[in-house]
């Protein structure tokens, strides 16, 4: 982390959903870690807001906190660190009444604090309930110096997205609004922008003129991990393409903005999403692994996917004719972020033995984004001996290897550090929001029926008509 970074003004940070998965996995861990590097603010208390049903002291809070954190932190939590940080974790309810209500413990959170401190809402809750949430702090006048973060997936289609970012729109002015997909908080992902346009070795190679295919590659081991409920309304599709995915397909492709500040970057990201050609159903594979409907929470007859393949496309001048395969899928062989450039083959051929196989794929960039990342060059080089024989030969980049890493943040971190200090850059914005629906529609209209896989494999076998003539990178 650059030491030279501004510290964030005073705040209340309220997180909503406080007893959901994400804040239990990632904001509760990410808050503790960003305290314990001196990256929160001077002053600041922590407001962790549930249901009057699962209402808890603030003690029960900071238990609860506590065991977040020593099991998802990437390092433990020492007494005296967490001691500090325990102090500022204050408990509330919502619906707002009596002297446990938001307004209630915002009021004592910022007179502890003294002066005006900043308001931070992160919405860890469906985007059902995102309206409610929104409204109630309209109403109370909590929106007032405010900033929110809201959880992917915004929406669940156009119409609800839309509404959403009315809503939205009523209590809150855009600058302060953040819509979070931490795929865009990922040193990799981030990295693609340096990668492409601090280096004159790509640049130039990164359009259709020279690339075949693009790949995004997002298999994971983990199961739906509990999460049944919210996992059945959501499917694969929702949860990791019309977000993760396709924001990674937009730093991607994305012309070069005119700086990194938030607008000239949104900008690009939207001018990508604005030329993707709608998907067509016949492009696309949906897959369910075997098992799913005996988890907790899924129907028996469920119909939701827990993997997909398909095939998107960008009809711009850079891009047009090139496939992008995305894929992702729960339940799988392995867990790998993997994008992968696939180059075409020289022009013309004065080596017999690619004359013979011109599908050989042997040029690739391939960029493991998975923390703490790498990228990988794939190439064909002489074999020694006396003949021109041709094998394979790779370039390899750790971080791990060329940088310390020491400082590293997580996505989360990174993501809610940069809300703090109100910068955009890295947030997705309603127009780009809207138009990925859009794109979507036609699958969400008419999904094309489930295909079961075995657990522990690479998904239906019908995948590979979605990528033929090319074949998905394998793991080395
Ligand atoms: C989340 C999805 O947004 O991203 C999960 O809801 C998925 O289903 C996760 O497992 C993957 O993120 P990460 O942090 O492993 O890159």
């Amino acid at each position: 982390m650059p030491s030279a970074r501004p510290r964030p003004e005073d705040h209340v940070i309220v997180i909503f959903g406080i007893t959901g998965d994400l804040a239990r996995r990632k904001i509760i861990p990410g808050l503790f870690h960003l305290a314990a590097a001196g990256l929160l603010p001077a002053n600041y208390r922590i407001v962790g807001c549930a249901r009057p049903s699962s209402r808890m002291s603030d003690d029960e809070l900071r238990a609860y906190a506590y065991d977040a954190t020593c099991q998802f932190a990437t390092e433990k939590p020492d007494e005296e660190g967490w001691r500090a940080f325990a102090e500022n974790l204050l408990a509330a309810i919502d619906p707002d009444e009596g002297p446990d209500g938001l307004s209630a413990v915002m009021a004592r959170a910022e007179a502890a604090i003294g002066g005006a401190p900043r308001r931070l809402y992160h919405l860890a809750i469906p985007p059902d309930a995102m309206r409610q949430v929104i409204e109630l702090l309209g109403q109370k006048g909590l929106n007032e110096r405010g900033r929110i973060i809201c959880e992917k997936p915004f929406g669940t289609d156009l119409a609800s997205a839309r509404e959403l970012n009315q809503e939205i729109s009523r209590h809150f002015d855009e600058s302060q609004v953040f819509r979070i997909d931490h795929f865009l908080g990922k040193e990799s992902i981030d990295n693609i922008l340096a990668l492409r346009f601090a280096n004159e070795l790509f640049e130039p190679l990164w359009r259709r003129n020279h690339v075949r295919y693009v790949q995004i590659d997002v298999p994971e081991t983990l199961s739906i991990e509990g999460r049944g409920a919210f996992y059945e309304d959501t499917g694969a599709f929702k949860d990791m393409v019309v977000t993760h995915l396709f924001q990674v397909l937009g730093q991607l492709a994305m012309e070069q903005p005119t700086s990194l500040t938030a607008k000239p970057l949104r900008d690009e990201v939207s001018k990508v999403f604005e030329t993707m050609r709608p998907l067509d159903p016949r492009e696309v594979v949906r897959g369910q692994y075997e098992g799913y409907r005996d988890e907790n929470g899924v129907a028996k007859d469920s119909t939701t996917e827990t993997f997909i393949a398909l095939r998107a496309w960008v009809d711009n001048a850079r891009w047009m004719g090139v496939p992008f395969y995305l894929r992702t899928g729960k339940r799988m062989a392995q867990s790998r972020q993997i994008i992968t450039l696939g180059l075409r083959e020289p022009v013309m051929e004065i080596f017999p033995e690619l004359k013979a196989n011109p599908n050989r794929d042997s040029n690739k960039l391939i960029i493991d984004f998975k923390d703490p990342g790498s990228i990988h060059a794939e190439f064909l080089a002489k074999q020694p001996g006396p003949e021109m024989v041709l094998g394979t030969a790779r370039m390899h980049f750790h971080y791990r290897e060329s940088f310390q890493i020491s400082n590293n943040l997580e996505a989360y971190e990174r993501l809610l550090m940069e809300v703090m200090l109100g910068n955009q850059a890295l947030f997705t914005r309603s127009d780009g929001i809207e138009r990925l629906w859009e794109v979507s529609a036609p699958v969400l209209e008419s999904p094309p029926p489930i295909e079961f896989y075995p657990q522990g494999t690479w998904g239906p076998y019908s995948i590979e008509r979605i990528i033929a003539p090319h074949r998905w990178t394998l793991p080395q």
